[in-house]
């Protein structure tokens, strides 16, 4: 295929190509696609609205990319290998051919059910080839879907429906994670009693477990498809039409919708998919992600088909029901491209090289880590007992908004530098500015880092709320795009991410409100005040510490059950991967004289440095620090 880099000398000359003319460089790379008319204009831009348009006027849909343009060649190529989260239920081979066939299908069925172009779907699955149908069907009917990672509880599930308005929501009876079940179906109908769009709810039978069918509105997957035609065609769809909304957090208010588009999103995350895992025909894919999370929407889902490419698709979880699961998983399909998390890294580091022993992992050719920064010792360990000393490590940096992979090594092309996502891809123009906005040009610089022009993955808006949008990403520092991440430049030239300078916390990879977290204690009856910080954590990256003001009745013998309480709650509002790791009940928090809460101090605390908060004598209630110090136990 054409566009694809070969060399180092080859990425210094794209890259080259790519800034010094952007549209002609992104035109070229979309011309391999099947576009059913050309764009008239490639690029349309302003960071000031914002207003972002790329392939402007071409017509597409991006699921003709996948399937019709592959299927003479492809149609018997196997596209997804689905392993289960228990080893002996047998793997599943779906090919290109029959995945067509189901999307097509389900298509169909989501016609018969009402649903339209434009509108929105929400898709809460297990990790089965079935969430993988239902996203590409939407596609392929030019409806929207929003995917919500099936770990979110009914009330997160609720605030996502009503938000994008959706009219139907796509679940299962239950899902495995595993030793355990999760009852996805009543969550969902815990979570519509308070949506007033939806209308129909489809459900794939999973777990078989004995659920209730409201008459009307619930439909069994296996009987809304039941002699529907494979048979469908396209919807013809603008470049710039919504393709997906995916909600995430950020540092203040709920979480929004961000809203990516058809053809910029398509031709970028495929160009990056091929290019920094160097992938080739033959290769099996393998990403770890959930389907919930933007790493599962562009490359299990969206760029590895697009690339006409076999992916390994895996319900369970990294240690069931051994803690070899993952290596075993790698040794039977043959995996040779792997692509996880720092967290799952580490958390694998822990349990020692014994149950790597019985695995050869010869089939790996290229490792990937992705949703956090990599430390020095996991990035080893990684190289060492996975990769043999022998596989490349792109660790790649990006966001849910940024839609692909913004910084990272091409595959066995990029030197790399343990814990640094090392260059920009091509067409991605990144500088580092000061709390003031000023660039700081040259190398050996560090502050926040910042996008300077467009790249056709870039969120175009948030769902419902485009000011909020421009408020978050293009206010901060005028006519930049925000990451919300700080970042060095060091005397070569690559970037080191270290992490977020918002209110946002990023635990085991998920990417958390530090607000949102706030707001789910306080919903404790017994809880007046709390705040919220990251600290530094072995496995998870960065732990969850809150620091809880009770109602002045309670008695500190009632702390313990208070905090087991608290992480029912939050595992209520938010879901599971919002609970506390850490909870100090304390009788104040420490505020500026205009009522806020100074977090650094916070923050120092709950790393347990005690000697530098630096100045405190400008708060409200200085005396508040030494309590809380004591209680914390230092
Ligand atoms: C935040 C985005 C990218 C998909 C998964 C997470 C952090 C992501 C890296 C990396 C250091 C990273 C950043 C970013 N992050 N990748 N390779 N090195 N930090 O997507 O939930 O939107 O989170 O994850 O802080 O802003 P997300």
């Amino acid at each position: 295929m054409s566009n694809k880099i070969h060399s180092l000398s080859g990425y210094l000359y794209e890259y080259q190509k790519s800034i010094a003319n952007p549209e002609e460089f992104w035109a070229d790379v979309a011309e391999r696609f099947y576009w059913r008319k050309s764009w008239d204009k490639v690029l349309e831009w302003n960071f000031e609205e914002p207003k972002i348009q790329w392939f402007i006027n071409g017509k597409l849909n991006i699921t003709e990319n996948i399937f019709e343009r592959h299927l003479f060649t492809l149609a018997n190529k196997t596209a997804i290998i689905w392993e289960a989260n228990d080893p002996n239920e047998p793997a599943i081979h779906l090919t290109y051919k029959q995945l067509y066939e189901k999307v097509g299908q389900f298509a169909n069925t989501l016609k018969n059910l009402n649903v339209q172009k434009g509108d929105r779907v929400i898709i809460y699955l297990p990790m089965i080839p079935e969430a993988v149908v239902a996203m590409l069907a939407c596609a392929r009917i030019g409806a929207i879907h929003s995917v919500v990672f099936a770990g979110f509880s009914a009330n997160s599930l609720t605030d996502r429906i009503n938000d994008c308005g959706a009219k139907v929501v796509i679940t299962a009876d239950g899902s495995y994670r595993g030793a355990k079940t999760f009852p996805l179906k009543s969550i969902v109908d815990e979570a519509v009693e308070k949506c007033k769009s939806i209308e129909k709810v489809v459900v794939f039978q999973r777990t078989h477990e004995t659920v209730s069918m409201v008459a009307g509105r619930d439909i069994w997957w296996h009987d809304a498809t039941a002699g529907v035609s494979t048979h469908n065609e396209a919807e013809e769809m603008d470049s710039e039409d919504m393709l997906f909304i995916l909600y995430t957090s950020g540092s203040t208010g709920k979480p929004k919708g961000v809203v990516h588009t058809t053809g910029g999103y398509m031709v970028y995350t495929q160009y990056t998919f091929e290019n920094v895992f160097q992938y080739k025909p033959e290769d099996i894919f393998w990403c770890t992600a959930d389907i919930g999370w933007i790493t599962g929407h562009s490359y299990i889902v969206y760029a590895p088909l697009l690339s006409g490419a076999t992916v390994v698709m895996y319900e369970g979880v990294p240690t069931y029901p051994h803690n070899g699961r993952f290596w075993e998983v790698i040794d039977k399909h043959k995996v040779t491209h792997f692509y996880t998390a720092p967290t799952a890294i580490r958390a694998l580091e822990a349990l020692g090289t014994d149950p790597i022993q019985p695995y050869s992992l010869k089939s790996l050719k290229v490792l990937g880590s992705v949703g956090e920064p990599i430390n020095v010792e996991a990035w080893q360990w990684y190289h060492t007992h996975i990769g043999k000393g022998r596989c490349p490590i792109v660790d790649t940096w990006w966001q849910t908004e940024t839609g692909g992979m913004l910084i990272s090594p091409l595959a066995g092309i990029t030197p790399t530098k343990p814990s640094f996502a090392t260059l920009p891809l091509c067409g991605v123009q990144p500088v580092i500015v000061d709390d003031k906005g000023n660039e700081l040009k040259g190398n050996n610089v560090e502050g926040n880092l910042c996008i300077k022009f467009p790249f056709p993955s870039m969120l175009r808006t948030t769902y419902g709320d485009h000011e909020r949008c421009r408020q978050t990403y293009f206010s901060t520092f005028k006519g930049l795009y925000f990451t919300g991440d700080g970042a060095r430049r060091d005397e070569d030239g690559y970037y080191r991410i270290l992490g977020r300078v918002d209110d946002v916390i990023n635990v085991s990879g998920h990417r958390l409100g530090t607000a949102e977290v706030e707001n789910a204690i306080n919903e404790h009856p017994l809880v007046i005040e709390s705040a919220v910080v990251g600290y530094p954590h072995d496995i998870k990256g960065q732990g969850i510490f809150a620091y809880v003001i009770c109602d002045s009745s309670v008695t500190p013998d009632r702390y313990e059950n208070i905090k087991n309480s608290i992480l029912i709650t939050v595992t209520k509002v938010i879901g599971a991967i919002a609970k506390p790791d850490k909870i100090l009940f304390v009788s104040g928090l420490p505020k500026t004289r205009s009522g806020k809460i100074m977090r650094r101090i916070l923050r120092k605390i709950a790393e347990g440095d005690a000697n530098n908060l630096g100045d405190i004598t400008t708060l409200l209630n200085p005396e508040i620090v030494e309590e809380i110090k004591q209680k914390a136990g230092l």
